[in-house]
């Protein structure tokens, strides 16, 4: 078994909100990041991206890389094929939240990679154990969720299962350590251990909001500045998307039928109007100026685009 630090290419599947910073945070490790991303438009527009995060990291003094060197190591595979030939260590699936979809991708994604690859899955909140099964290598299959944005937060939910060899969570534990992130290992239960318990707190603050107890601002506020978050709930939800938050509850609903992950219909609507946050630039806040996003009062906020 490769010892984590003699891993070299990591095969990243999907360049969204969080492919691209998990690119990012793997490029600061010196390890070679090779990238397949269905949408050509979100290549275009997050590359950009991950190179202004590494001049930012630089600027901060928070790592001292070539930043244009760095950006030699990132490279784009034309077909899933090309990308698990691409002769990477492991590959980590970023893709959308949706187990049918996932547990496709790793079947096919198990027959083309040789059969020491490993395989890191992002998810949410799925069942790691269901993946690990479809990739047909369920030993060297684990769950990686990072938090966004990946190369900002340093904590990384490891997800264990029984099938799980041991040697995959030392090396996998041992790769994140080598991104300078601090790995935290769960069970595979519903929402493991991040999720199982923000989500039916930011559920809370939305009925909260919906009753008119507070606004947006005021939520927020509080939290940051009362018990010390970075951001508020609702701020949290404009960053993690309203897509996200409805396949993440859906998700942890289904598999506990536990109410306090039932969303109310407000959200639903915001999603169906396309209002997903900071990626489309209206949700909770607008987002027009991204520096200075402006709260949105709760009566228009399911006002169609
Ligand atoms: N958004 C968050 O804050 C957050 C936080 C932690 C974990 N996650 C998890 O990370 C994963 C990705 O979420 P996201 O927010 O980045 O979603 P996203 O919609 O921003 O990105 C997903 C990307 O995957 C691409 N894609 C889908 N299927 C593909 C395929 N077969 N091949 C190549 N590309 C494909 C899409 O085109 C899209 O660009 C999900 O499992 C999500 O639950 C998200």
């Amino acid at each position: 078994m490769m010892k984590s630090q003699d891993a070299k290419t990591i095969g990243v599947l999907g360049f969204g909100i969080m492919g691209h910073t998990w690119a990012t945070a793997l490029l600061t490790g010196d390890l070679e990041v090779h990238v397949f991303e269905q949408n050509k438009e979100t290549i275009d527009k997050n590359r950009g991206r991950v190179k202004k995060y590494l001049q930012r990291l630089v600027e901060k003094g928070k790592w001292s890389g070539d930043v244009d060197a760095t950006m030699a190591r990132l490279h784009f595979a034309d077909t899933e094929h090309d990308l698990a030939k691409a002769g990477i260590d492991v590959l980590l699936e970023v893709i959308f939240e949706d187990l049918v979809l996932k547990c496709e991708t790793f079947k096919r994604f198990g027959e083309m990679l040789p059969k020491d690859t490993i395989i890191w899955s992002n998810t949410s909140c799925l069942d790691v154990e269901k993946m690990a099964e479809a990739s047909g290598r369920p030993d060297r299959f684990i769950g990686t969720h990072g938090m966004n944005p990946v190369h900002l937060m340093v904590g990384i939910e490891i997800v264990r299962h029984p099938q799980l060899s041991d040697t995959v969570l030392e090396f996998t534990v041992g790769m994140m350590k080598r991104i300078n992130k601090e790995p935290f290992v769960t069970d595979n239960v519903p929402g493991f251990i991040v999720n199982n318990g923000l989500i039916p707190w930011m559920i809370h603050y939305y009925h909260m909001l919906e009753r008119g107890q507070a606004t947006t601002v005021d939520i927020d506020t509080a939290l940051k500045t009362s018990l010390g978050h970075p951001q508020g709930v609702l701020m949290l939800h404009d960053y993690v998307g309203t897509n996200t938050m409805v396949l993440v509850s859906e998700e942890l609903y289904k598999a506990t039928l536990d109410p306090r992950y039932k969303l109310p219909q407000f959200i639903y609507d915001m999603n169906e109007a396309g209002h997903q946050g900071f990626a489309s630039g209206r949700g909770f806040y607008d987002w027009t100026e991204p520096k200075n996003p402006k709260p949105i009062p709760f009566a228009e906020l399911v006002r169609k685009k």
